[in-house]
């Protein structure tokens, strides 16, 4: 088995995850790529596989998660994006963070391998925003509110091009690990 074959799968219900898959997928050399695409079994012929998801109720999404389960045996590298970011005065976010990707990754069975994991912030439906506005409205001084509508506004702009330049550099630190031949 060829260690430098890879398959970048990714779910993406609104186009965040999405972008980080392709940001990937131009960093990657086209000839070891076996499948870029959606979690499907086709993927699981590379020993390297590039796993993108969106954060959902604090852990990954459902096809991510299902895809996960079938996995023995591979290098495993987590990539997401989660609607909640280091917005002003959440001090948590690191810790949140952490607490999605071990939630991710205690979905895989103990014969995989994890090399590398990154999170960043994405846009949230403004069909959120609206409802976390509504809410705000009929209870003006909900300080738990007041910060998702301030969380809500910022992720508009994710993933950035600092969100991009970080995945460039977390990419670029981790391929000698993988022992891809560049
Ligand atoms: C049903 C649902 C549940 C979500 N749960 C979370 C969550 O627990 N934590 C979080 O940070 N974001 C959560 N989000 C926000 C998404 O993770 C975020 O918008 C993500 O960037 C979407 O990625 P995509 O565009 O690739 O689908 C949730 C979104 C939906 C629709």
């Amino acid at each position: 088995m060829c260690i430098a074959s890879y398959s970048i799968v990714y779910s993406s219900r609104t186009g965040n995850t999405a972008l980080l898959a392709r940001r990937i997928l131009d960093n990657l050399p086209a000839g070891q790529r076996r499948y870029f695409g959606p979690p499907c079994p086709a993927a699981c012929c590379a020993p390297l596989l590039f796993v993108g998801f969106w954060v959902y109720n604090g852990g990954c999404d459902p096809a991510t998660q299902t895809f996960l389960s079938q996995l023995h045996g591979k290098q495993v590298v987590l990539f997401g994006t989660a609607g909640l970011g280091g917005f002003r005065g959440f001090t948590g976010y690191p810790d949140y963070c952490a607490a999605v990707l071990r939630r991710v990754k205690s979905g895989l069975a103990g014969d995989n391998h994890v090399p590398g994991s990154f999170l960043c912030q994405g846009k949230i439906p403004l069909s959120v925003g609206e409802w976390y506005k509504s809410q705000l409205q009929s209870d003006p001084h909900n300080a738990v509110y007041r910060a998702m509508i301030e969380n809500f506004k910022e992720a508009q702009s994710h993933p950035n091009q600092a969100d991009f330049a970080a995945l460039d550099r977390w990419l670029r630190n981790l391929l000698p690990a993988l022992k891809l031949p560049f």
